[in-house]
């Protein structure tokens, strides 16, 4: 009895979490998954879908994931610069041009940016 409840209840909280059902109702819980603040448009998702996704999406050899801003903040806090030039020249893990290799530095930073949740103040 008990333990049903143990479990169920996390779980929902889960539930309403993904489905964002409960969003702005149950004052109690902490929304950790706001809705994504940036937007890529059709052209960056296109080159994501082909590209960055392959190891973001599932934080594949250590990668920050796609939409996870704690484990971008320390990253993206370095700028612009440093973001691009570890990008195309490649970083521990990531292969150069992040496998896009006719993205432009815009279209970089987009991605960057849309993966993050987060943008790029510093230059
Ligand atoms: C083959 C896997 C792979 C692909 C494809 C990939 N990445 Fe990465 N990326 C990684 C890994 C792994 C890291 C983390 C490296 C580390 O340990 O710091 C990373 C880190 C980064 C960072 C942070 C670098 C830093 O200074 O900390 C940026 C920016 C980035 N990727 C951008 C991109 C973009 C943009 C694309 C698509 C065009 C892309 N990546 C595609 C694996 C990949």
């Amino acid at each position: 009895m008990t333990k049903t409840y143990t479990v169920a209840w996390p779980l929902w909280g889960a539930l309403c979490l993904l489905l964002a059902a409960c969003e702005g109702r149950n004052a109690s819980e902490p929304v950790t998954t706001p809705e994504p603040r940036i937007k890529a448009s059709e052209a960056t998702l296109t080159l994501y879908n082909r590209s960055c996704i392959s190891c973001h999406a599932s934080g594949a050899a250590g990668a920050p994931r796609t939409g996870d801003a704690a484990a971008w903040a320390a990253r993206i806090d370095q700028g612009r610069e440093m973001l691009l030039k570890r990008t195309k020249s490649g970083w521990i893990g990531m292969p150069p041009m992040g496998m896009c290799t006719d993205c432009s530095d815009e279209q970089f930073i987009d991605l960057i940016e849309y993966m993050a949740q987060t943008p790029i103040s510093k230059p």
